[in-house]
């Protein structure tokens, strides 16, 4: 269950015309809270013209470093403009404590490790806080990054990236609107460019992991790129940066009933309460239902993206419209994005509290 915290705006620093990086002020009883692994968000809860608005983002900072999250404007987007127009040092923003599995750990045996990343845009936020990671603790362990923006005015934290390079850490800085000398640096990040990409530095096709941050495209097919160059499915690690325009294929968490005419009678268990209400299959969201219901379940990006709306099926079934954030592992125990799940069968339970 996410909880938020009242925190200071330390720091507000302008990264580049349409981005700013910003710090917190942690309250030092709730430093244990606030540990993070690098690679981590938090959510942000603000209150804008009444409404209660959400959205996560990465960490860029090391954990030596004051907690420091990089926002980009969004066309359109409330949170980010907010934070890009509005806020100011000295101000206080609700966030809660870090989260997310798109992490350095587990990730290899041995303290000299290798790692690749595909970032775009914003999706740079988790990857610097890696970076800086790799550079204070495994000076042997390798970085290298394919970081990819519109245009030299684009590109977030250069001046952090630049002061962090060295002969183990190296960074292909990849412009779509801009013309660079060597043609390999040019151009969208599709699967044709990702391929000839890596190509290009064959030393790191035995990486421990493989991370690409960015939207929804590059994503996917950075990863087809790198699957069929025989890449372990598990060593490829991925955090959309934006929220999926195309809905996924259904995921069905456990098949549909047979008895199950649509109408279905749902438990939500959250901070040890407990609703019941009735539900259609093809009504709205079990998250948006619950809140409905008056009952403070956790949400940021309601796009299948974040995973803050994690809850357990501990009874039922349901099936999902979209899961980029669940790994096949934990469908399989019952988990699910409430956000993107519909009853399918005539009784579910779900337990924020698991
Ligand atoms: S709220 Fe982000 S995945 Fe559901």
């Amino acid at each position: 269950m996410a909880q938020f915290y009242s925190f200071k705006v330390s720091q507000i620093k302008r990264e580049t015309h349409d981005s700013v990086s910003i710090s917190f002020d942690i309250d030092s009883k709730y430093h244990d809270d606030f540990r993070y692994v690098p690679g981590q968000y938090i959510t942000i809860k603000v209150d804008i013209d009444g409404e209660d608005c959400r959205r996560s983002y990465s960490i860029s900072s090391s954990i030596t470093e004051k907690l420091t999250i990089g926002v980009k404007k969004v066309e359109g987007g409330k949170v980010s403009n907010f934070m890009n127009e509005k806020l100011s040092v000295g101000d206080y923003v609700e966030i809660s404590a870090p989260q997310g599995n798109f992490k350095l750990e587990n990730i290899g045996s041995q303290n000299i490790r290798k790692f690749v990343a595909f970032a775009a845009g914003s999706g740079i936020t988790p990857i610097l806080s890696m970076i800086k990671e790799i550079s204070l603790r495994e000076v042997k362990s390798e970085f290298l990054l394919f970081y990819s923006n519109k245009t030299i005015r684009d590109v977030m934290f250069q001046k952090d990236i630049n002061l962090l390079s060295n002969e183990n850490i190296s960074t292909k800085f990849i412009f779509t609107r801009e013309d660079v000398e060597k043609k390999l640096y040019n151009g969208r990040i599709n699967e044709p460019k990702a391929l000839e990409l890596m190509r290009s530095e064959m030393s790191f096709l035995n990486a421990d992991a493989f991370f690409l941050c960015g939207p929804e495209e590059m994503i996917f097919s950075s990863k087809k790129a790198l699957e069929s160059l025989g890449i372990d499915k598990e060593k490829i690690k991925f955090e959309l940066f934006t929220t999926p325009v195309e809905k996924d294929e259904e995921v069905i968490v456990e098949t549909l009933n047979e008895d199950f005419d649509g109408n279905s009678k749902v438990t939500v268990i959250c901070d040890d309460e407990e609703v019941d209400f009735d539900l259609n299959k093809d009504g709205d969201s079990i998250l948006d239902a619950a809140m409905e219901q008056d009952l403070d379940v956790p949400f940021s990006c309601k796009g299948a993206v974040c995973c803050t709306c994690k809850a357990k099926v501990t009874k039922g079934k349901v099936i999902m419209d979209a899961n980029y954030a669940l790994s096949d592992q934990e469908v399989e125990d019952g988990y699910i994005l409430s956000c993107q799940a519909h009853p399918a069968s005539a009784e579910v339970t779900v337990d924020f509290d698991f």
